[in-house]
């Protein structure tokens, strides 16, 4: 997962979302609404803060991500960057939202690599007692869809850590090709990790999604 940048930058990011004028209609003044079969896709809400804190603070959650905030008001801070950024046009990040609940268990991240998503990078967590549920691939073809399609990504990439098997698999469960080995370029508690490199290309996804009518799981 690529790093989350939660504290720098709140203050002009904030000050962005209130000077914006963008159209409501485009992404940057925000993300559509997705609703899939066991969730929703929505912007993140300040509302969500605590419940993000409590499910993705676990051990087992942030083992092989960057350090998630420790504070609710951490977590909220991280929350309006997110949405300064996608003001700014760099970065759209997705809460997940179960039906039946109200505020997020997780969340995508895509940021741009250069200018204009030719390339952007992606990123997720979900909370453990949601994993093995099937929210994480119907957010992740969403996402992947809305990427390519509204964002106009060319390459999505994605770097997981070897140990990280859940993230290792979930990747190429939905069709992400793996590159190669980066190594040590991961630091966490004290120890360097070796990150695997997977790729999506756009023409590779829309062709699959051609041939077999919606998605890549393998
Ligand atoms: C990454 C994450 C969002 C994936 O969601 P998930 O619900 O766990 O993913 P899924 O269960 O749908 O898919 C994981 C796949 O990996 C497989 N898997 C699990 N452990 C594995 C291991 N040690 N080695 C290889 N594959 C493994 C699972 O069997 C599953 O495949 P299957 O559905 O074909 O059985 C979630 O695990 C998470 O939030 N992890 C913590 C944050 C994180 O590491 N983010 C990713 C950084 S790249």
């Amino acid at each position: 997962m690529e790093k989350m940048p939660y504290q720098p930058e709140v203050e002009r990011a904030v000050k962005s979302t209130a000077d914006s004028t963008t159209v409501a209609s485009d992404w940057r003044e925000r993300l559509p609404v997705i609703a899939c079969t066991h969730m929703t896709l929505r912007d993140l809400e300040l509302t969500d803060a605590p419940s993000l804190l409590a499910l993705l603070s676990t051990e087992e959650v942030s083992r092989f991500i960057s350090p998630p905030p420790t504070t609710v008001e951490g977590f909220e801070n991280f929350i309006m960057w997110t949405h300064g950024e996608r003001q700014a046009g760099r970065y759209a990040c997705f809460a997940v939202v179960p039906h039946g609940m109200t505020t997020a268990i997780g969340l995508f991240q895509v940021r741009q690599l250069e200018a204009g998503f030719a390339s952007a990078e992606w990123g997720f967590a979900l909370g453990s007692a949601f994993w093995g549920t099937g929210m994480f691939a119907e957010g992740a073809l969403q996402v992947v869809n809305f990427a390519i399609d509204t964002l106009g990504v060319g390459r999505l990439e994605a770097r997981a850590c070897i140990a990280n098997g859940r993230g290792n698999g979930a990747l190429r469960k939905i069709g992400a090709v793996q590159e190669g080995v980066l190594r040590r370029s991961f630091f966490k508690d004290g120890r360097h990790h070796d990150q695997i490199l997977w790729s999506i290309l756009a023409e590779e996804w829309k062709e699959a999604k051609a041939v077999s009518g919606s998605a890549i799981i393998h």
